[in-house]
């Protein structure tokens, strides 16, 4: 018999590790894989940046998980029950309960996306002078950051920048480093720390409890908030349900209250946490409450609603307590453990071990013969998506900011990201991704680099436009029609 709180598990009688969907699909979307001569059009017209392409050229949809995952039966039907009020909505109540419940935090200010809470807290907190340690930046967190005049400083231990590696919490913040970072710059410089759940941009890894603990330590020391991004914490909690040995038989809320418990201030994306649109920040401390307070009518909405229609906070308060749930919680990370284990046995340079959000292809390693000046990990999502349809993301240079004197500054990591969305793919549709990636790693001499036409200034990779450094994609096309005939 199984304990409490152990993880559900389905063991196949041949012994392979295969996951195994437990929802049934009810509703589908119709999707279209266009030729690889109109993947290639539609490459040029969108300046070989995958944001840049629309959705009737795409195949499989890798670029997020932001707003993307499958909603279950229970949201869309909680959406048709919403309270339309502009102030003292009850749907909003529904969600202030179960924050309460799964987050156990008191006080939650609406806001209409993850970015928004990032931009409250900087309008709020971040000076000229102020410095945002944190274990790695996400764009949007860093931009909101300097945006406002302040600078971030990244404190991962250096384990974290291993491609291969088999340790389990790369998300970790550098403890010791956190310490000597706070007494160099002084403590009145350091408005909060922030930690990000399952660090997205070094591959979706996660942090420990334990490191948590130590980082709320140090910031009791010197008494600055600690601000936890939970955009993806539900993923991260499962890990640590996964990977940390005191919280093995612990439930999900168990594992959510603890970390929550040693923030003074939890912001989310709920296009991540909760699978719905929206986003909120919450906290026990009415400081810090009444601090943000006045900014949210200011720059989202009433504090009911916070820019997010009510239907959506309605699917966000079910999504939330669904995250409780590890048959839904665990689908994306065993999807994406698949995803990375058998392109490893093919070779393939990914990143290890297998976090949340998406599998991280190393564009450095697929790619080496492309100088990190020509956007390695930018011309793989171009190439891939041009030899099978999947649209994934660049998390390179292309996703770094210039610096104050507009040098281009590199990534640490040239990542391609393919995107893993709660129960929306199958797992034929995961082999064939497997199945073109593999016949691309093959043919990766045959990719060339990219460059800027047109940089926007704020966040280039979004509306960025680049060109081939020569006529590489002509030549990759040849090749996968002599090797594929006429298949899509
Ligand atoms: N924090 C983290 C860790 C995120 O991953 C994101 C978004 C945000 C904050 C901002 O939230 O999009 O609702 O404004 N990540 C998406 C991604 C965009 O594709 O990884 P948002």
């Amino acid at each position: 018999m199984s304990s409490k709180h152990q993880s559900p598990q389905v063991k196949f009688y041949s012994g392979e590790e295969i996951p195994l969907e437990l929802h049934k699909v009810r509703i589908v979307q119709k999707l279209n894989l266009v030729p690889i001569e109109r993947r290639l059009e539609a490459l040029n017209e969108g300046g070989f940046n995958t944001f840049q392409l629309t959705t009737l050229d795409v195949f499989l949809d890798m670029l997020t998980d932001s707003g993307t995952n499958a909603m279950s039966d229970n949201q869309l039907s909680a959406m048709m029950q919403a309270d339309d009020a502009y102030a003292g909505s009850q749907s909003f109540i529904r969600l202030q309960k179960a924050v309460l419940d799964v987050l156990n935090t008191k006080y939650l200010l609406p806001v209409h996306q993850g970015r928004a809470a990032e931009n409250i807290l900087g309008v709020a907190y971040v000076k000229k002078t102020s410095l945002v340690p944190m274990n790695y930046h996400f764009t949007t967190a860093m931009a909101h950051i300097t945006e406002n005049g302040g600078r971030i400083a990244e404190l991962l231990y250096p384990e974290a920048y291993v491609i291969n590696s088999d340790h389990p919490f790369k998300g970790n913040m550098n403890i010791e480093a956190l310490d000597e970072i706070i007494k160099r710059t002084g403590k009145e410089h350091i408005p909060y720390v922030r930690m990000e759940a399952s660090t997205n941009l070094i591959g979706g890894q996660p942090f420990s409890i334990q490191n948590l603990r130590d980082v709320r330590a140090i910031c009791d020391k010197y008494e600055i908030r600690l601000v936890l991004d939970a955009s993806l914490v539900g993923e991260n909690a499962y890990l640590v349900k996964q990977r940390e040995e005191e919280f093995k038989d612990k439930s999900m809320a168990e594992i959510l209250h603890t970390m929550t418990g040693l923030a003074d201030l939890v912001y989310f994306s709920a296009r991540k946490l909760s699978s719905s649109r929206g986003g909120g920040i919450c906290t026990n401390n009415l400081k810090i409450y009444h601090e943000l307070e006045a900014l949210v009518p200011l720059y989202e909405g009433f504090t009911t609603y916070g820019g997010i229609s009510t239907r959506e906070i309605e699917a966000m308060a079910v999504g939330l307590y669904e995250t409780l749930d590890e048959t839904m919680i665990s689908q994306s990370p065993s999807f994406i453990k698949y995803l990375v284990n058998e392109s490893k046995k093919k070779g393939i340079p990914m990143i290890t071990p297998a976090g949340v959000l998406g599998a991280h292809v190393d564009a450095m390693d697929f790619c080496s013969h492309i100088p990190q000046t020509e956007y390695p990990a930018g011309a793989l999502a171009a190439a891939f998506f041009l030899v099978s349809g999947v649209r994934g993301m660049e998390r390179g240079s292309v996703s770094n900011q210039r610096d104050e004197e507009g040098n281009e500054t590199y990534a640490d990591m040239e990542l391609l990201r393919l995107a893993v969305p709660r129960r929306v793919f199958t797992l034929s549709q995961i082999s064939y991704v497997i199945d073109r990636l593999s016949w691309l790693y093959d043919n990766r001499e045959l990719i060339g680099g990219l460059k800027f036409t047109y940089e926007p200034p704020v966040l280039r990779f979004f509306m960025g436009k680049l060109a081939p450094t020569s006529d590489w994609p002509q030549k990759l096309m040849a090749k996968f029609r002599k090797d594929f005939g006429n298949s899509l």
